[in-house]
């Protein structure tokens, strides 16, 4: 069993304390400025749900669900209402689903994730490598036999998860407090331990995103998150693979919400990979810390979701610490209410990559077929770009849909390399940069509204050099540009 250690300053308490008050309190303000409009002119648009409320700027809102507790008709009814990302609270371990070697056991990890897609609700893969929770066989090993036992058991479990979650957490919790590595029987294989299990679960499922996670890395002048954040520019700059970081953001067990989580999130994301809230809980649910922790991921572009550690205060791993949005009895708490405030008061849009991988050169393709009626038929999903209830209104984001035929899916080529719909409506990137949308907007002959259908299965904005994208396969997920990076949730097909 895991614990998180209080934050311990690094530097002077005193003066730590005092900037990280300055901040909060403008973060505080600032929500409950908008939570004041809010009350005064209740706003139509408003979403009543914490996952409704993070999807209007395409993040997601999700908690950890326990298999046992799912037959508690209060506690999956909030579950199934309120969130749309699901993280197995120990289910998909490595204990539990590989209780002996080669012997995989799914079944409750398997209940959990069937709840959840039959619900239309994502799931995080969590985890497969820790010095916690493993089988017990992996204590009579070492060296290089731990070693294969280890890449054995990601590639048996990521082999079952192929292709249907939105990321793994592959490796937990591998730092020490001062930023040097944890001194687990894993460590013990030899340093280069944390990148292998990356390599292994990039070619066991490349669809899927690869997270590093940990606790105690949200104070940006920690020694620990420095330690992290050195490892992940070193992956980066040496190709390992690697597309997210999990902040656990446990603001329990002594922990609080630090002045400074901004700027780790926006250090993190600066590096090139996406920073997610992976295990929120904070002590008697600060309405504040919340609100503060929820801003600083609306803040920062690619952080793409936030996911509370449990649903009702009764449910969580901290219970005593009173920790969740709902109370024991399934009530939303103040701290709801200034979470679900502040996902409504944010702004279009976070940017959210595929998984990083070759970005061979593209060229346009000479053979892509021009006139009307064309289909824009997404290679990973199936789905087709779609004008959402075929809204002719200038800024109306696309997104995937399933394929209808109807004029809101009909794209035309034209020779001037625009892709029109309607008539006289274009497809047109609202920026250049990573994350920018995708739209409808009167043709204006603009480089932002010209596209090259390449004969790689990219299709590539001329402003901006980047790629058709969209982050996930389901109906509704938006369309963004992003950097070409092969995979297949970049290849979009005119036919
Ligand atoms: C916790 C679970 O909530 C408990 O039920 C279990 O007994 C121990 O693990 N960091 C993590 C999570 O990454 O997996 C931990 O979950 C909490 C700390």
């Amino acid at each position: 069993m895991a614990t998180t250690s209080p934050v311990h300053s690094t530097g002077s308490p005193r003066r730590r304390s005092l900037r990280g008050r300055a901040l909060f309190t403008g973060a505080v303000a600032t929500v409950a400025a908008f939570a004041a409009v809010l009350v005064a002119t209740p706003d139509a648009n408003a979403a009543s749900t914490l996952g409704a409320a993070a999807a209007q700027s395409g993040r997601y809102f999700g908690t950890a669900i326990a298999a046992s507790r799912l037959g508690d008709g209060t506690y999956s009814s909030i579950a199934a209402r309120e969130f749309n990302m699901i993280t197995a609270e120990n289910e998909m371990k490595p204990d539990a689903t590989e209780p002996q070697r080669g012997q995989f056991n799914f079944s409750s990890g398997d209940q959990i994730y069937n709840w959840a897609t039959q619900r239309g609700l994502k799931v995080r893969g969590h985890t497969l490598a820790w010095h916690a929770q493993q089988p017990s066989w992996w204590g009579g090993l070492s060296g290089s036999s731990l070693r294969q036992a280890m890449i054995d058991h990601i590639n048996g479990v990521m082999a079952h998860y192929k292709g249907k979650l939105a990321a793994w957490d592959v490796v937990n919790e591998a730092f020490n407090e001062d930023g040097s590595r944890r001194g687990s029987n894993l460590q013990g294989t030899g340093n280069d331990w944390i990148e292998v299990a990356f390599r292994t679960a990039r070619a066991a499922d490349p669809s899927v995103k690869l997270c590093y996670n940990d606790y105690n890395i949200e104070n940006w002048s920690y020694g620990k998150t420095q330690g992290v954040y050195n490892m992940i520019r070193d992956f980066k700059s040496r190709g390992v693979p690697i597309d997210c970081v999990g902040l656990q953001t446990h603001f329990t067990g002594g922990s609080s919400l630090p002045g400074n989580f901004q700027t780790t999130l926006q250090n993190f994301a600066a590096l090139g990979v996406d920073v997610a809230l992976t295990e929120v809980d904070v002590t008697n649910s600060s309405t504040s810390q919340y609100a503060g922790l929820t801003q600083a991921c609306l803040n920062v572009p690619r952080c793409i979701g936030i996911t509370v550690w449990g649903v009702r205060d009764s449910d969580s791993w901290r219970s005593s610490e009173n920790p969740l949005l709902f109370d024991g009895g399934g009530n939303k708490k103040a701290a709801y209410t200034s979470v679900l405030n502040a996902l409504n008061s944010a702004g279009p849009g976070p940017s959210s990559p595929a998984p990083s991988g070759s970005s061979g050169g593209p060229s346009p393709s000479t053979s892509v077929p021009t006139g009307n009626g064309n289909r824009l038929l997404g290679a990973q999903s199936g789905r087709c770009i779609d004008v959402p209830s075929a809204s002719q209104n200038n800024g109306t984001r696309v997104q995937l849909y399933d394929c209808n035929g109807q004029t809101n899916q009909q794209w035309t080529l034209t020779s001037s390399r625009q892709l029109t719909v309607y008539g006289n409506r274009c497809l047109d990137a609202a920026g250049s940069g990573n994350g920018s949308a995708v739209q409808i907007y009167s043709c204006n002959g603009q480089a932002n509204q010209q596209w090259n259908v390449n004969s790689n299965g990219t299709i590539t904005g001329v402003q901006s050099g980047r790629c058709l994208d969209v982050w996930g396969t389901g109906n509704g997920q938006q369309v963004q540009i992003y950097d070409c990076n092969g995979q297949a949730n970049q290849r979009f097909s005119l036919s």
